[in-house]
């Protein structure tokens, strides 16, 4: 038996069967999340965590939680925990790879169609008393039908956004670290480099991991290499785009909109720039967020966590501790 600590209500099953498989359960009561302070209180105790991107855990609250031997981060993302220094920690730092790729395709693929259309501010004008006749000039928008898409990161989010891109017959380029020729036959997807994607591309849909590479890719530069109708579109992590240089750009008119699912930081201040720059969609980080997917992302933390106090390597491990915590 072990102490679990799940740092914010799930949901789906994933408690229920941490319990049936005989652990105690610690859920933390909230709807934000516990400070760094509750955060260390409740990690002090416990034997596994079952934690959120809005988690922050470091080497000092690793080794003041000496019974940790498994984070399992309810996310395919683990920016919030070094993996370097959780394997020299013994613990285990598992995610939720697969399970999420549809679900956070489908909702890119929104932000682009409600970029391209003015859904957003098409309905906050109507709300505001701006419908006063059909006009043949209101909210005119992009085709997004035979554009041309860039994907940033042909992993398992961009591939799936890369099927629903066919439906719409639009031509697909990607780049990334590497070249993938078999998914570029599958998909129908072609290589460019960065610099060469950004000049063609209408639309551009970052799907990148956060790492020391990818932080700021998309700067002043990148931006200015855009397209000045391109769409720049955000469900990545809201760090791999310079966010300063991205005002400037929308200000400046270097490109024609965005939609971002995520910020730097998070939440996005209300009096940041962001938020009176014109042709901007900002949402709070929900692209995952279908009952069933995060139910899905719950119940892989809780089976991770369940293989390591079983004394098992983990199914979704990040990253392989040298020495796993074994005992208290
Ligand atoms: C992830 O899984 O990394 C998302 O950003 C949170 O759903």
């Amino acid at each position: 038996m072990g102490r679990v600590f799940i740092t914010r209500r799930v949901p789906g099953d994933a408690a229920a069967t941490l319990v049936a498989a005989g652990h105690d359960v610690d859920i933390w009561p909230g709807d934000l999340p516990p400070s760094t302070e509750a955060l260390a209180g409740h990690l002090a105790g416990a034997d596994a965590a079952m934690t959120m991107v809005t988690d922050r855990v470091d080497a000092s609250l690793l080794a003041a939680s000496p019974g940790l031997k498994v984070i399992a981060n309810v996310a395919v993302g683990y920016d919030n925990v070094d993996p370097a220094v959780a394997s020299a920690a013994g613990v285990w730092l598992t995610n939720t790879p697969g399970v999420l790729a549809e679900t956070t395709a489908d909702y890119a693929f929104a932000l682009l169609m409600a970029a391209a259309r003015q859904v957003v501010a098409s309905d906050r004008d109507t709300r505001a008393g701006g419908w006063k006749a059909w006009s043949p000039t209101a909210f005119l928008g992009v085709d997004v039908h035979h554009a041309t898409l860039g994907i940033v990161g042909l992993g398992e989010i961009g591939q799936a956004m890369a099927r629903r891109a066919a439906g719409f017959a639009m031509k697909v380029l990607y780049t990334g670290r590497n070249r993938h020729p078999e998914r570029e036959k599958a998909l129908n997807v072609e290589w460019r480099t960065l610099p060469d994607l950004l000049a063609e591309s209408d639309f551009i849909s970052l799907h990148t991991s956060l790492n020391a590479e990818s932080r700021h890719l998309i700067g002043a530069p990148q931006l200015a290499a855009m397209k000045g109708s391109a769409i720049l579109v955000n469900t990545s992590r809201g760090q791999v785009v310079d966010q300063d240089a991205l005002v400037a750009a929308l200000n400046g008119g270097w490109i024609a909109g965005a939609a971002l699912d995520v910020t730097d930081p998070e939440p996005l201040p209300l009096t940041h720039p962001l938020y009176s720059t014109p042709n901007v969609i900002i949402t709070p980080h929900i692209a995952s967020a279908s009952l069933d997917t995060r139910s899905r992302m719950a119940a892989m933390a809780a089976s991770n966590v369940i293989a390591v106090l079983d004394g098992r390597a983990p199914p979704n491990p990040v990253n392989r501790p040298l020495r796993p915590r074994t005992s208290r």
